[in-house]
């Protein structure tokens, strides 16, 4: 609940309370992120440090310095020379802005962002009062106004952040970062948990204590990528899995991103987050506005694990939504690993078949499947079956597989191209690349300009028809390269700044498309495993290939990182063949069954040519699992 009075503005969420007030001078003072308690929200040691030649805001305020205020956003150019919420180019070219507060607004709605995924209550989750308040800001010299919106969820202890910033002028601005949360917090003795990795490697967790300078984690791939996660935290240094002050944030985006803790000279901290604002750059034109993706947080006094328990729960009832939000997944067999491209539908059907004996309820063809696709070297962008492999294309292998009492589901990656297909040879300005120039390649494929309304709709067009094509109860969408040699072509030179973000925003729109109009389509997230594994993709698909990477010791380890900020109910994972494919090593049944039962199980190994004994306790464990699923969608009931 969200409460307004003349002195502070109070957020509250399941016994923490999040406060701040308008100061003389119009800035926010940011007072306090918690635990609730009865004792003073003002006792942070802020105004204790000697100012000596820091700048003095003007002569009404000759004692404020903002190099040392708690402040819940900050923009450049007035004396606070920390990490800038806000920073914008304005036609005079000057970079200084001040934005003061304006008024507020309280509500109980959450109005659908116009181009970006977000948090949710379903009917019925209402709390006791105002959960949304919106704080207006203007700045001070120059037509902008800014929002800030905050939202709180009770029922996990979580309160989100947006912006949106509005240009009110006749000019052109260029805004060189907006980003989503700020939180000043007193003293320097922060730890900062974040989460690295690569393909086949996500999710390493690493603790950093930050007492000066800045640390910061980022991703540039054009994705939230393997390389950093955005989901982060903040704790203290005596904070343990169960004890101790935890601060939880993450993303609700799938682009660059950015998370960072700086220290100022006096020794107090500031945690921002956003897109990322290396290399973004939107020029705003009169009447137009930006919005910045929603930040979430939480806090809890009882350690990590507080915090990974409101995540999950927040996860589950905020973030995932649609027909599979709370239902049972089904046990799937996915092809890749037992065939890789080499199949045909005969090959399929026989794996299909092993697959229904064993007890699984669901068959994935996975790539392969579409003409020409002999290896990663050609065909994708043209999303027709393969007739050599599929005589009776999808609807005849989809009519089979359900006859044998399976649903059937495929894997695509609509966002890639090959060089190599019809779709590149017709359309080779629908790719991103710079026109002329020498191009670098990742997995032998190039990324659709998704930022071009053109061919965006030309796949989702070819997507909608694949989709009604058959009987599908299930889709992988895949997408296996990360953004290199940025460039629309779609896009005029003074707006390449802004073609990633522009890029996932094309995206998002595509899937909310799709998901919606095939709501009972099971979608499962997937790039090269988790390289896309966060909020904004969760909003779309209710679980994702965690990792390419199946051996169950490396797994189990990938899915602790995961565990920290998402629920397993988010988290796919298949038993495989041993020796596993990407490590060597050899495991038992028994321990790939531990790890992948830890998430929604699959099979992902070539049922049809085990030993009797192996299939029969493949067999047992699917029975087993299918008893214990419930609790993983649904742990509370
Ligand atoms: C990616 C996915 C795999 C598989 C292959 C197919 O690597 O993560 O699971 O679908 O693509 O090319």
């Amino acid at each position: 609940m969200i409460t307004v009075n003349d002195t502070e503005c109070l957020v509250k969420s399941a016994g923490t309370d999040y406060s701040f007030k308008v100061t003389g001078s119009g800035h926010l003072e940011h007072l306090y992120y918690g635990e609730s308690s009865e004792r003073t929200h003002r006792d942070f040691p802020w105004r204790d440090a000697f100012p000596g030649n820091c700048i003095s805001y003007d002569d009404k305020f000759p004692e404020l310095f903002l190099e040392n205020f708690p402040l819940e956003m900050s923009s450049r150019g007035k004396g606070d020379i920390r990490e800038p919420f806000i920073e914008v180019v304005h036609a005079d070219g000057s970079r200084t802005s001040d934005f003061v507060f304006s008024r507020t607004e309280l509500s109980s709605e959450k109005p659908e962002y116009e181009t970006l995924p977000g948090s949710y209550r379903e009917e019925g989750q209402q709390e006791d009062g105002p959960w949304h308040l919106t704080v207006f800001l203007e700045d001070r010299s120059y037509p902008l106004t800014l929002e800030l919106h905050y939202y709180t969820y009770d029922d996990c202890g979580t309160i989100c952040r947006s912006s949106r910033l509005i240009n009110r002028g006749s000019d052109n601005v260029r805004v060189l970062r907006l980003l989503s949360t700020q939180l000043d917090l007193p003293g320097n003795e922060y730890v900062f948990t974040s989460f690295h990795g690569g393909w086949a490697r996500e999710m390493e967790r690493h603790g950093t204590c930050v007492n000066c300078g800045k640390f910061s984690v980022s991703s540039a791939a054009g994705a939230s990528s393997n390389r950093t996660n955005p989901f982060v935290m903040l704790s203290r240094p005596e904070t343990t899995e169960s004890s101790g002050d935890c601060w939880g944030f993450n993303l609700i985006y799938s682009g660059n991103h950015y998370e960072a803790l700086e220290v100022n000279s006096f020794g107090n901290s500031r945690f921002v987050s956003g897109i990322n604002p290396d290399s973004f750059e939107f020029l705003l034109g009169p009447g137009e506005s930006l919005e910045a993706p929603e930040a979430v947080m939480t806090f809890s006094g009882e350690g990590f694990s507080g915090v990974s328990r409101n995540m999950h729960r927040f996860v589950r009832e905020h973030i995932v939504r649609g027909k599979w939000k709370k239902k049972e997944r089904p046990v799937l067999l996915n092809s890749w690993e037992a065939f890789y491209f080499d199949f045909d539908e005969e090959k399929l059907l026989g794996l299909a078949a092993a697959g229904k004996a064993a007890g699984a309820e669901l068959f994935v063809m996975d790539d392969g499947w579409f003409d020409g696709r002999i290896d990663d070297r050609r065909a994708l962008g043209d999303w027709t079956p393969d007739s050599r492999k599929l005589p009776g294309g999808l609807e005849e292998i989809c009519r089979r597989v359900k006859a044998l009492g399976l649903d059937f589901g495929i894997w695509i990656e609509p966002e890639s191209v090959n060089r190599e297909s019809r779709l590149y040879r017709e359309h080779p300005e629908w790719s991103i690349e710079i026109p002329g120039k020498p191009h670098s390649e990742g997995r032998n494929q190039r990324l659709l300009d998704f930022a071009n309304p053109e061919a965006a709709e030309y796949m989702t067009r070819r997507m909608e028809e694949l989709l009604s094509s058959a009987e599908i109860s299930y889709v992988k969408y895949d997408v296996n390269r990360i953004l290199s040699d940025i460039y629309s072509q779609y896009l005029p030179p003074e707006r390449q700044g802004e073609t990633a973000h522009r890029y996932i925003l094309g995206v998002y729109r595509m899937l909310r498309y799709l998901t919606g109009r095939f709501p009972e389509v099971l979608f499962e997230g997937c790039a090269a495993g988790g390289g896309r594994f966060d909020l904004g993709m969760l909003c779309y698909f209710p679980q994702i290939w965690a990792s390419d990477n199946t051996d169950p010791v490396c797994r189990k380890e990938i899915q602790r990182g995961y565990s920290a900020g998402y629920p397993m109910s988010a988290v796919t994972a298949h038993v495989s063949a041993s020796p596993n494919h990407q490590t060597g090593r050899e495991t038992t049944l028994a321990e790939r069954y531990e790890a992948a039962s830890e998430g929604i199980l699959g099979y992902e190994l070539d049922l049809s040519s085990l030993p009797p004994e192996e299939f029969e306790e493949i067999r047992l464990q699917i029975a087993e699992y299918k008893k214990i699923r419930k609790k993983i969608v649904c742990p509370e009931e």
